[in-house]
């Protein structure tokens, strides 16, 4: 039997079901779910599960993609449609589709939403149940590892939506001890008194970004000096100059923290400088 999912208003062959590629959760895993068990033809707590949907949804200021009742009427209807007596239905919603960029999409953007059923075998779940499991412990982290480039980015996600509505283009990091770790899609630098270039390193904490790693290379043909080591938000509020490497925005002189003016409120010579000669240092493909 072919099995169907939900996706966006339509019932669909599961195998031929498909999202945007830029959807939100495909991107940013900018989305939520819901799993709720099927036994014996009863959708378990259903409402309990509606009710943390709920929540997620609002936490993440994510539209409903249809009202409770109507969620209810696809979620049996998918359930009915895949005949699952014994099983699971998924209910996965996300910010929709648009043009891929960190903040929110324009307000109206329809929420994506996807629902689909499977069946499990209570007899072999009953069967594990009889003998047991076995577990594995690992250290607690999710999701330290920032220094992989994942989609996971819903984090970043809400730092530069916090950053916009504050009226600034980008949110940095700050760790508990006031160490600043790195932008929602940028590294970050300041230049000392002294000229001394300082970016926190990139063993942990931080994506070990191609712009930063390139401005190395900038740097030694300026003839400018990098220091990697921490810097505290009070340090790049002292700082002469401040600013943030990414392919996206190449170097950008940053001016103000939090509100407060910093490096005099001016882009700075040795950041502008560093932008200048980026282009001849970074390698260049032609393109065609
Ligand atoms: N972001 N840190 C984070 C968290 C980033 O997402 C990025 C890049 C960087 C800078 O890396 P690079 O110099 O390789 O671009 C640092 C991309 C541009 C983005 O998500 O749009």
């Amino acid at each position: 039997m072919s099995r169907i999912a939900y996706v966006n208003g339509q019932y669909v062959q599961h195998s031929e079901a498909g999202i945007h590629i830029e959807d939100r959760g495909y991107q940013f895993a900018d989305g939520v779910y819901e799993v709720c068990e099927i036994a014996r033809g009863n959708i378990m707590d259903m409402t309990r599960h509606l009710d943390r949907l709920n929540r997620s949804l609002s936490e993440l200021r994510i539209a409903w993609p249809m009202d409770r009742k109507a969620l209810i009427v696809v979620i049996k209807e998918v359930v009915r449609r895949n005949r699952v007596y014994n099983g699971l239905v998924y209910v996965q919603v996300t910010r929709g589709v648009a043009r891929r960029d960190h903040v929110f999409p324009a307000a109206g953007t329809p929420s994506s939403i996807v629902v689909t059923a499977k069946r499990t075998d209570p007899k072999a779940s009953a069967a594990r149940a009889a003998k047991g499991i076995k577990v594995i412990t690992v250290p607690e982290n999710r999701w330290e590892r920032v220094d992989i480039k994942s989609i996971g980015l819903l984090p970043n996600v809400l730092a530069r939506q916090q950053a916009k509505e504050e009226g600034a283009q980008e949110a940095w990091f700050i760790d508990p001890d006031g160490t600043v770790k790195e932008g929602a899609a940028t590294n970050a630098w300041i230049v000392t008194k002294d000229g001394t270039l300082v970016t926190r390193p990139a063993e942990n904490g931080i994506l070990r970004g191609i712009t930063r790693t390139t401005i190395f290379d900038v740097a030694k043909k300026l003839g400018l000096k990098i220091e990697e080591r921490g810097f505290s938000v009070d340090e790049a509020k002292k700082a002469k100059e401040v600013f943030m490497t990414a392919a996206t925005t190449v170097i950008m002189p940053i001016v103000a923290i939090d509100g407060e003016s910093v490096a005099n409120g001016h882009p700075g010579e040795t950041t502008l400088s560093l932008r200048e000669a980026f282009f001849d240092v970074a390698e260049r493909t032609p393109a065609c």
